[in-house]
């Protein structure tokens, strides 16, 4: 009963202090715990002060240009727990801009005009579970440090901030991180990050993800949701198919460049029909495979296309008129490779390679031809040269000699 009487008197005391009217006349206050002045087109946080109980500050919209380290003080609010400074003009986050929060849960600054934000700013802020960067397209990530301290964040944002990569001591100091949402970025490679051992969820879609590297897997092994998609991704180790498919039922690998090849069909196709598991990969090569789900291997096989290595499989080539004619082994499938396949670019290829190997060969007999004749010519221009001026001389000692007597 005591607790009772406890919350009863928690939840009468604002309500009392409202009566009073805290709340900035260019704000709307709905009640003593919220406080809306987004779209106020204030040059700073408003100066009347507002009521303590206050915990749900929003301050979006062209509201702020800054927020140094005493703009939440200056304004008396001192049990905020959510804050909205999103759409702002905001370049820097001070150290202590939200020091003595100690109730904050979530702070959005994303769509701002950071480029720094003190590493240190949110490490006194105990109950702090998310915070939005996103939409910061200056926002540069320290080299070799970590890039904020808190050990409760849960969620972080950073989306669309132009990133180019994530430094590996980046997250170290978030033990706590869940959910990382770095989708809309540039990053080409995501390897080597470090400290993130609770991490659940990672979105990385719309980025420039080339390849994919285990080591995420062993940074976060309890990662479970995986957005991968739109990232120019072509193929898949096969040593990360274990841990890939512990995500695969939230996985997205969509819109990337699946290349479809023999290596992929005797790999991770291999692997997922062995284990059940569908990817739902979108090939995008070879050509025929095109825009074809990666089931496609099922009836057709798979085919290196240009690639594929017939030397071992094929008795004679000819070419006529453009035609490549082949000539199999009795154990190599004839429908896979008809006799005889039209393939006029490639056979105007092999005959102008035989050409110009013939014309090559032709022409250095040529030119060994000229070189031996102008040493015969130049021989003999020589020794008429030298019955003419005196004796010829055998060798170098003994014209030097000569010429020294004359
Ligand atoms: C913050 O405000 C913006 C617009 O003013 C809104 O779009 C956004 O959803 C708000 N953020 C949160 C976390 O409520
Ligand atoms: C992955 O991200 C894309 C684009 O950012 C989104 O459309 C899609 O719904 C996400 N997939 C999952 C499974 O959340
Ligand atoms: C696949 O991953 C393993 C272990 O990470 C690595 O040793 C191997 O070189 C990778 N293979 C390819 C083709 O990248
Ligand atoms: C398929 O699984 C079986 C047993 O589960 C295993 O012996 C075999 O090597 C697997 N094949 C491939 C291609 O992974
Ligand atoms: C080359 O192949 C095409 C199509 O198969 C055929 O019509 C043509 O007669 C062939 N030409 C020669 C010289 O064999």
């Amino acid at each position: 009963m005591m607790l009772h009487f406890g919350e009863v008197f928690v939840h009468l005391v604002p309500i009392i202090l409202d009566a009073r009217g805290q709340c900035p006349t260019q704000c709307r206050c709905p009640s003593s715990y919220v406080a809306n002045c987004a779209s106020l087109a204030l040059s700073k946080v408003p100066t009347d002060r507002f009521g303590r109980h206050v915990q749900n500050l929003d301050i979006s919209d062209k509201v702020l240009v800054s927020l140094d380290e005493t703009s939440l003080r200056d304004i008396g609010v001192v049990s905020l727990v959510q804050v909205n400074a999103s759409r702002n003009l905001i370049n820097d986050i001070h150290e202590e801009a939200f020091l003595g929060q100690s109730k904050l849960q979530a702070v959005d600054l994303s769509s701002n005009s950071l480029t720094y934000i003190e590493p240190k700013a949110f490490m006194r802020n105990p109950s702090l579970e998310r915070l939005s960067l996103s939409n910061n397209k200056l926002l540069t990530l320290p080299e070799g440090g970590p890039f904020l301290y808190s050990k409760s964040l849960r969620v972080l944002e950073l989306s669309n901030c132009d990133l180019s990569h994530i430094p590996p001591d980046t997250f170290q100091k978030l033990p706590n991180l869940q959910e990382l949402q770095i989708s809309h970025n540039k990053i080409g490679m995501l390897y080597n990050v470090q400290g993130v051992e609770h991490l659940t969820a990672l979105d990385v879609s719309h980025n420039y993800l080339r390849g994919l590297d285990s080591d995420i897997f062993t940074a976060s092994p309890k990662l479970i949701h995986l957005n991968l998609s739109f990232n120019k991704l072509s193929a898949l180790n096969v040593t990360m198919m274990p841990q890939l498919a512990k995500a695969i039922s939230t996985a997205d690998l969509s819109g990337n460049p699946w290349v479809c090849d023999c290596v992929m069909f005797n790999t991770v196709y291999a692997w997922c029909r062995n284990k059940s598991v569908d990817l739902g990969l979108v090939c995008s090569s070879p050509p025929k495979f095109k825009d074809k789900p990666w089931t496609v291997y099922e009836n057709a096989g798979c085919d290196d296309g240009e690639n594929t290595d017939f030397a071992d499989l094929v008795e004679t080539v000819t070419i006529v008129d453009g035609n490549l004619s082949l000539r199999s082994h009795d154990n190599y499938a004839q429908q896979t490779m008809p006799d005889s396949v039209p393939i006029p670019m490639q056979g105007q290829q092999v005959t102008s390679n035989l050409n110009y190997f013939h014309i090559s060969i032709g022409l250095v007999a040529v030119l060994l031809c000229l070189l031996t004749a102008a040493g015969v010519v130049w021989y003999r221009l020589r020794s008429l040269t030298l019955r003419r001026t005196g004796p010829a001389c055998s060798d170098v000692e003994m014209c030097h000699l000569s010429s020294n007597n004359t």
